[in-house]
C-alpha cells in the first residue's frame, strides 16, 4: 500500500446484501470503489452485530485492493491477530473501545497491518495527539457508530480541520465514516479527508445485477469533491 492524499472512496458493505458479500465486494471494485470499507460491530460497542473474522477472511478473495476493517467491539486487543490473519490490509480500533489505544495500535502494527484510529462525534481531536507517530489512519466518525443511513454531524468538519493541521507531513490518512454523500462529501474534503467511507450513498438503487448504479452513485461523490 502506497500512500497518497487523492480523495479515495470506500464503500461500506454494511449496505451490501448480506447474502452475497463476495459478488458486492467485486461489483464496487469493478465499478472504480478503491477500498472497501468492512464494518465489524459486537453488540455491546455498538448497539448492532454483523459479523467476525470468519466473514472478513471468506470475502478476502474478492477483493483485490485494500480491505479496511473498521472494528466496533471491546474489547478489541483478544480479535487483533485474527483479523490481520483474515487478510485485512488495515485494521481500525476505536479510541473509546477500552483504556489502552496505545497498546492496541502496537498491536495492530505488530499483527502485519496498517494501524488506524477511529474517533466517536464526541471525542476531541487532541485525543491521538499522542499516537500520531504510530497510527497509519484516523477515522472520523460522523455518525454515532452503529447503523447506515444516519444523518451527517456538522461538528465534526472541524475536528476534521484540527487533524489535518496536527498530522502535518506525516503519511496518514483521514477517513470520514457515516452520512458522507454528495453534498457532504465535498465540506470533509476541503478540511482535509482524503479517504470518504459511504453506505447507502453508494449501494442505493443498485445491486450486482445493475451494478452500474453503484458506480454513478460514486462518481457523484467524487465529482462533487
Ligand atoms: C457506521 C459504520 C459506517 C456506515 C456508514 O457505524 O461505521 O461505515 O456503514 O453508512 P452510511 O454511509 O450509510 O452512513
Ligand atoms: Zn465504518
Amino acid at each position: 500500500m502506497t500512500f497518497d492524499r487523492s480523495i479515495k472512496i470506500a464503500p461500506s458493505i454494511l449496505s451490501a446484501d448480506f447474502a452475497n458479500f463476495g459478488k458486492e465486494c467485486e461489483a464496487i471494485e469493478a465499478q472504480g470503489a478503491d477500498w472497501v470499507h468492512v464494518d465489524v460491530m459486537d453488540g455491546h460497542f455498538v448497539p448492532n452485530i454483523t459479523f467476525g473474522p470468519e466473514t472478513c477472511k471468506a470475502i478476502r478473495p474478492h477483493i483485490k485492493g485494500v480491505m479496511d476493517v473498521h472494528l466496533m467491539i471491546a474489547p478489541v486487543d483478544a480479535y487483533i491477530e485474527a483479523f490481520a490473519q483474515a487478510g485485512a490490509d488495515i485494521i481500525t480500533a476505536h479510541a473509546e473501545a477500552g483504556p489502552h489505544i496505545h497498546r492496541t495500535l502496537q498491536a495492530i502494527r505488530g499483527a502485519g497491518a496498517k494501524a488506524g484510529v477511529a474517533l466517536n462525534p464526541g471525542t476531541p481531536a487532541g485525543h491521538v495527539e499522542h499516537l500520531l507517530d504510530m497510527v497509519d489512519l484516523i477515522c472520523v466518525m460522523t455518525v454515532n457508530p452503529g447503523f447506515g443511513g444516519q444523518k451527517f454531524i456538522h461538528s465534526q468538519i472541524a475536528k476534521v480541520e484540527k487533524l489535518r493541521a496536527m498530522i502535518g507531513d506525516r503519511p496518514i490518512h483521514i477517513e470520514i465514516d457515516g452520512g458522507v454523500t454528495p453534498e457532504t462529501a465535498p465540506l470533509v474534503t476541503k478540511a482535509g479527508a482524503d479517504v470518504l467511507v459511504a453506505g447507502s450513498a453508494v449501494f442505493k438503487g443498485g445491486s450486482v445485477e445493475a451494478p452500474d448504479v453503484y458506480g454513478a452513485n460514486m462518481r457523484a461523490i467524487r465529482d462533487a469533491c
